[in-house]
């Protein structure tokens, strides 16, 4: 699942990682609130099939109507809280990937340069990913999986996302193939 303000490259790794033939998964649907995002762009370059579910009355049940056939949910981008009704469908197999090393920096409104403006003010000297369960607050699911860069000097949050942004798309087909691979429940 997309968010409007992503650039889908997430979801392009993880897509990237399914054409692969070992790979555990391949991808159902990619769920964006409206057609005209890039990461739609990035989905349709895959030849994915997208559905649209915009927020608004009956939110919940057209997204797990949208959601119906799938295992997993990995989030990309996606930036809203999801309707109980979507956490009860999938327990412990909605994904998310951000981007720090929970549990610092997360929560309402860490998302962005928010995120790695907030990693530089505190001087860490490292940052990172990190991919974890959703359940019905921000980023404090489980953490599956974290990969770490340095902070360097010099860094603004633009050098910084582009670093802590590659890590990520390592990251995320790894965990997830990883969370299939263990049987989660
Ligand atoms: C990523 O930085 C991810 O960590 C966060 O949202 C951003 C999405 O980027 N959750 P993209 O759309 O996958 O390029």
């Amino acid at each position: 699942m997309v968010g409007a303000k992503g650039r889908g490259s997430n979801m392009a790794a993880l897509a990237a990682a399914c054409a692969a033939p070992e790979y555990p998964a391949f991808i159902k649907i990619v769920v964006a609130p409206k057609a005209d995002v890039p990461a739609v762009d990035a989905a349709d370059a895959f030849g994915l099939p997208v559905a649209t579910v915009s927020p608004g009355d009956g939110f919940a049940t057209r997204l797990v109507d949208a959601l119906s056939g799938c295992t997993w949910i990995c989030l990309a981008g996606f930036t809203r809280l999801l309707p109980e009704e979507v956490l009860e469908k999938f327990p412990s197999r909605i994904l998310n990937i951000h981007p720090a090393l929970l549990p610092k920096f997360g929560g309402k409104g860490m998302y962005g340069h928010h995120v790695h403006d907030a990693v530089i003010a505190a001087g860490e000297p490292e940052s990172g990913c990190s991919v974890h369960l959703v359940n019905e607050r921000y980023d404090e699911g489980t953490v599956l999986l974290q990969l770490k860069c340095s902070v360097l000097p010099d860094d603004d949050s633009d050098t910084l996302a582009a670093r802590v942004l590659k890590l990520e798309h390592v990251a995320y087909p790894r965990a997830l193939a990883e969370a299939i691979l263990a049987g989660r429940t």
